[in-house]
């Protein structure tokens, strides 16, 4: 534990994990003034400035890896920010937008902060599936902060509601993604009535595909502002498409990324969201779910129609080795061999017209899952372990702190395939593939 003297006009960067105590004096950190005696955390990996408003003394008590600096002023954009969000109607919908580490989610924390501060009740939606702060990887949350509270981190809130987009990859959903955002802030706005939401992005900005991505979200939200953080020209081409279309819509602000931010590499993303799949899946335990009346929505396996014998003996001449589940799920026949060549699933021609999909046995084992309610909404995570086709059900390995199973109403199977210690594997990609066959249409 070290006592800290700062005055007016010098700036203190303190990367966490530590604990903050104001012994005398007003800091203003991330858009709310600590006055004496009153404490903030900053947790690890994260680095959070602190800009004194009178002489100030902190005692700051470090873990490991934790740092204090002074950050010289000329290197800090905090005053920038400052003024520009402070000229803002933040009422509505604010879109924060830019590429990978440039300070997006300190940058809501700060805007939502500043609305609770002046008494409102504000909703933070948090879109980013790969480094999602909010819940767990493969989901889009969103949480509440009441009036007059503050926090330094948008872990420190619990989601209230929460979509499951069965990726974390999300050049391949990001539509559905943009429906996922728009229910949760028409949740916000309507149902919770906040005044003001924030939405939290990915870092995907740069390509074309991804600034088609981020225009449509705007579009589709119809935002008050949207602020995009600008470090070098990585925001440009998304800038340009925004302002070309929006314009007269939207208003834009553009601020810059904070030269000190810490660059996070893709080991630290990849360990942040396998201690995210961990946090949601522990103390784990297995259930028993009857997959006839909980289907899988998104591939209802076990939940179609048993195949005529005739229909059955065809199947077997096509596919050629030993058959130990086939069903007919919407228009595709979906046949369960002992193995396969390739990891992929195969899809056979049948002679007289329709198609086989054949699946290996196991092809199941450690997807990610997202158990749903009757509106979509997730309730909790979980890993498929194991389909008993002679019975219709499905072992899933889901928290113990998950108790409400009665609420479950269907199952959506996820991308990403997770080993026992609940680490990311393999992403299996081909999901969409079977999704598009049987249910004919995209992605849903
Ligand atoms: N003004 C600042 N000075 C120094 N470091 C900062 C500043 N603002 C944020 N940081 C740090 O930089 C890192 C990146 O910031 P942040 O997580 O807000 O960015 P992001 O754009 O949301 O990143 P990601 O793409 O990973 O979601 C974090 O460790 C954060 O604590
Ligand atoms: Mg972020």
């Amino acid at each position: 534990m070290q006592i800290y003297a700062i005055e007016p006009g010098k700036l203190l960067r303190i990367g966490g994990p530590a604990a903050v105590r104001v012994i005398e004096g007003e800091v203003y950190v991330m858009g709310k003034v600590y006055g004496p005696d009153s404490r903030f955390t900053v947790l690890r990996a994260r680095k959070v400035i602190v800009k004194p408003r009178t002489a100030a003394k902190l005692e700051i008590t470090l873990g490991p890896d934790g740092s204090v600096e002074e950050a010289r002023p000329e290197e800090e954009v905090i005053d920038v920010w400052e003024d520009a969000i402070s000229k803002l109607n933040l009422d509505g919908i604010t879109i924060v937008l830019g590429a990978m580490d440039v300070g997006k989610t300190t940058l809501t924390v700060m805007l939502a902060n500043k609305i609770a501060n002046n008494n409102k009740r504000v909703g933070i939606i948090d879109a980013d599936l790969g480094q999602n702060d909010l819940g767990p990887p493969a989901t889009v949350d969103a949480a509440i902060l009441e009036p007059g509270q503050a926090i330094t981190h948008l872990r420190m809130l619990r989601p209230i509601k929460a979509m499951f987009l069965k990726t974390t990859s999300v050049e391949r959903v990001w539509q559905d993604v943009i429906a996922a955002v728009k229910k949760l802030s028409d949740y916000l706005l309507e149902v919770e009535k906040v005044s003001s939401v924030i939405v939290n992005t990915d870092g995907w900005i740069s390509t074309e595909r991804a600034v088609e991505y981020k225009t449509s979200l705007v579009e589709k939200l119809e935002p008050s502002n949207v602020i995009v953080i600008r470090r070098a020209d990585e925001a440009d081409s998304l800038l340009k498409a925004l302002q070309e279309k929006l314009q007269d819509r939207v208003n834009i602000t553009v601020l810059p990324a904070p030269p000190a931010a810490r660059i996070r590499s893709k080991e630290d993303r990849r360990i942040h969201r396998e201690m995210g799949y961990g946090k949601y899946l522990t103390p784990p335990r297995d259930v028993s779910v009857d997959l006839k009346s909980t289907p899988i929505v998104n591939f209802p396996i076990c939940a179609g129609m048993p195949l005529k014998q005739d229909l059955l003996n065809l199947v077997r001449r096509v596919v050629r080795q030993n058959i130990l589940h086939c069903e007919l799920i919407g228009g595709c026949m979906v046949a369960i061999v002992p193995s396969l060549q390739k990891k992929d699933p195969e899809i056979l021609d049948m002679p007289a017209g329709g198609k086989v999909i054949l699946l290996p046995q196991g092809w199941e084992k450690g997807l990610l899952v997202g158990l749903e309610d009757e509106n979509n909404f997730l309730l909790a995570l979980g890993r498929l372990k194991k389909i008993y086709y002679n019975n219709s059900k499905a072992i899933i390995t889901i928290s113990k702190n998950f108790t409400d199973l009665s609420k479950v109403h269907h199952i959506r199977l996820g991308m990403i395939r997770l080993n026992e210690q609940f680490e990311e594997v393999e992403k299996v990609n081909y999901i969409t593939r079977l999704e598009n066959l049987v249910l004919g249409k995209r992605g849903k």
